[in-house]
C-alpha cells in the first residue's frame, strides 16, 4: 500500500484503531505522530477487544513494525504499563516496536497541573474539560523549549535535567495549591521505566527513511480529530498538538512528497467529549439513542460522549485542512434503527448562511444546523459484506455524504469487528437497485 496518512475527520472517536487495524494487513509500518496517552483507539480481534493509548493500533498483526514518532507526547509510566499489558496478552514487541529519543515526556507534574487548571475553571465558560493526561502542560514545555525528551532519559545528565525541571515546577505548584512533586521518588521511578523504555527507544527519523529506502511501506496514526487540532479545531477547546494530516510529517521527519494518500475517519453521525461548541449535538431523545446505541463513552476517562447528526461543513472542511482522497464511514450500524434521520448542511448564524466553519468560537456557538431530513431504513446492517447488499435508504444516505463532502467512500464500517468492514465501489461503478 501507498504510504498513507489516516486522520480523524470530526472530534475524535471516529473508530480510527479499527480503520487502522483493518488498513494494517497491507503496510510495512504503522506510526503514530502526535498527541499522547489522552487517545484511546479501541480494537477488537475475534473476542479479545484492546484499547490503545500510546502504541500504534497496528501492534496487533504479527510482525508489523510500530513507531511512537517525535511529535508524540509520551508518558513513560503509562507506556511502560501499556508494554507490559500488551506483552501480557502475548503480544511480542521485541524488534518491532521504537520510541522516538526526541519525542517529549510528560511527567507527574504535567498530569497535576492539567488537573489543577481543570479544577480551577470546573463549571465556568473557559474549563476545556480535558482527559487529565497532562499533555496541553507537556506540549507546553515543548513549545517553551523547556521540555525533556525520550532520549535525555537514557543520557547520564538525566538526573540534574529532571531535578531542574522540578524545582521549576513546584514553585508553580506551590502557587495553584498543589501538592508539589517529590523529586526523588520521581528520578528513582523515572530512572526504573527508563531501563524497561531503553531496548525501544531510536532514532526512528532515521529508521524510518531507511525503510522508504527499502519502498516499505507506512500508515501513519492519527490520533484525536480535525476540529480538536491545535490550530484547526474549536480553539481553545482543542487539544494542544497537530492532529490534521500535515502533524504526520512534523511529527515523523518524514517529508510532504513521500505522502501518497489521506485517508479521512468519520462516523456516520457525530460525537464530541469534552467542553466545546458542537452545532449538531442533540440533547433529546435522538441523542440518548445514538449514544446507548453507539455505546459511546470515552475509551480514555469513560466519560459520556455528547453525540449529534452528520455536519457535511465539519467533513467539507475536514477535506480542505487534510487533503482527504477517501473516507472510511463508521458506525454506520448505530443509524440502523431510527425513522428519520438528518445531515447539516450549512449553518444559520446572525442572520447569514455559512458553508465553512467560523473561526470565532463565539460565532460557531451561535451557530445553527440547517438540515436535510432522511427516511431511515430501519433494518440491520450488521450482516452486509458488499456496498450492494446495504439497503437502498443506507446507500442513499452514504452517496449522500460523499456528494455534500466531495470525497468518495472507500470503506463503510457498519460493527467494531475486522470483518464489518465494507470495501465500497467507486460511485461510477455502482448498480443502482
Ligand atoms: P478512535 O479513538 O477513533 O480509535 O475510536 P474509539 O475506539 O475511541 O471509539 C470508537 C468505538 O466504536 C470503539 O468502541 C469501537 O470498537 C467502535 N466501533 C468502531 N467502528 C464501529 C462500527 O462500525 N460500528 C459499531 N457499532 N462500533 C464501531
Ligand atoms: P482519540 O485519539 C476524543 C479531547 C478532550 C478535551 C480536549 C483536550 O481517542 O480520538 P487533552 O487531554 O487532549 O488536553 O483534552 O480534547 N480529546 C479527545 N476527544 N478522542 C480523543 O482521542 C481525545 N483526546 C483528547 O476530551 O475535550
Ligand atoms: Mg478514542
Amino acid at each position: 500500500m501507498a504510504n498513507t496518512v489516516l486522520i480523524g475527520a470530526q472530534w475524535g472517536d471516529e473508530g480510527k484503531g479499527k480503520i487502522i487495524d483493518v488498513l494494517t494487513r497491507d503496510v510495512d509500518w504503522i506510526v503514530r505522530y502526535q498527541g499522547g496517552n489522552n487517545a484511546g483507539h479501541t480494537v477488537e480481534v475475534g473476542e479479545e477487544k484492546y484499547v490503545l493509548h500510546l502504541v500504534p493500533s497496528g501492534v496487533l498483526r504479527e510482525g508489523k513494525r510500530c513507531v511512537i514518532g517525535n511529535g508524540v507526547v509520551v508518558d513513560p509510566f503509562a507506556l511502560v504499563q501499556e508494554l507490559h499489558g500488551l506483552e501480557a496478552r502475548g503480544c511480542s514487541l521485541t524488534d518491532r516496536f521504537f520510541v522516538s529519543d526526541r519525542a517529549h515526556l510528560v511527567f507527574p507534574y504535567h498530569r497535576v497541573l492539567d488537573e489543577a487548571r481543570e479544577a480551577k475553571t470546573k463549571g465556568c465558560k473557559d474549563n476545556i474539560g480535558t482527559t487529565k493526561r497532562g499533555i496541553g502542560p507537556s506540549y507546553g514545555d515543548k513549545a517553551a523549549r523547556i521540555g525533556l525528551r525520550v532520549g535525555d532519559l537514557v543520557d547520564p545528565v538525566f538526573p540534574e535535567l529532571l531535578a531542574a525541571a522540578v524545582v521549576e515546577k513546584n514553585t508553580v505548584l506551590s502557587a495553584l495549591g498543589a501538592r508539589p512533586i517529590d523529586g526523588e521518588a520521581l528520578l528513582r521511578e523515572s530512572l526504573e521505566a527508563a531501563e524497561s523504555l531503553r531496548p525501544f527507544i531510536a532514532d526512528t527519523v532515521t529508521l524510518l527513511h531507511e525503510a522508504m529506502g527499502r519502498s516499505e511501506s507506512i500508515l501513519f496514526e492519527g490520533a484525536q480529530g480535525t476540529m480538536l487540532d491545535l490550530d484547526y479545531g474549536t480553539y481553545p477547546y482543542v487539544t494542544s498538538s497537530s492532529s490534521t494530516a500535515g502533524g504526520a510529517c512534523t511529527g515523523t521527519g518524514v517529508p510532504p512528497h513521500r505522502i501518497d494518500q489521506v485517508v479521512g475517519v468519520i462516523k456516520a453521525y457525530t460525537t464530541r467529549v469534552g467542553e466545546g461548541p458542537f452545532p449538531t449535538e442533540l440533547t433529546d431523545d435522538a441523542g440518548s439513542k445514538i449514544a446507548r446505541i453507539g455505546n459511546e463513552f470515552g475509551a480514555t476517562t469513560g466519560r459520556p460522549r455528547r453525540c449529534g447528526w452528520f455536519d457535511a461543513v465539519v467533513g467539507r472542511y475536514a477535506v480542505m485542512v487534510n487533503g482527504i482522497d477517501r473516507w472510511a464511514i463508521t458506525k454506520l450500524d448505530v443509524l440502523d434503527e431510527f425513522k428519520t434521520l438528518k445531515i447539516c448542511t450549512a449553518y444559520e448564524c446572525d442572520g447569514r448562511r455559512l458553508t465553512a466553519v467560523p473561526a470565532n468560537i463565539r460565532m460557531l456557538e451561535r451557530c445553527r444546523p440547517v438540515y436535510e431530513e432522511f427516511a431511515g431504513w430501519q433494518c440491520s446492517t450488521r450482516e452486509a459484506t458488499t456496498f450492494e447488499a446495504l439497503p437502498e435508504r443506507a446507500r442513499a444516505y452514504i452517496r449522500r455524504l460523499e456528494d455534500l463532502t466531495g470525497v468518495p467512500a472507500a470503506l463503510v464500517s457498519v460493527g467494531p469487528r475486522r470483518d464489518s468492514t465494507i470495501p465500497v465501489t467507486p460511485a461510477e461503478d455502482r448498480v443502482t437497485a
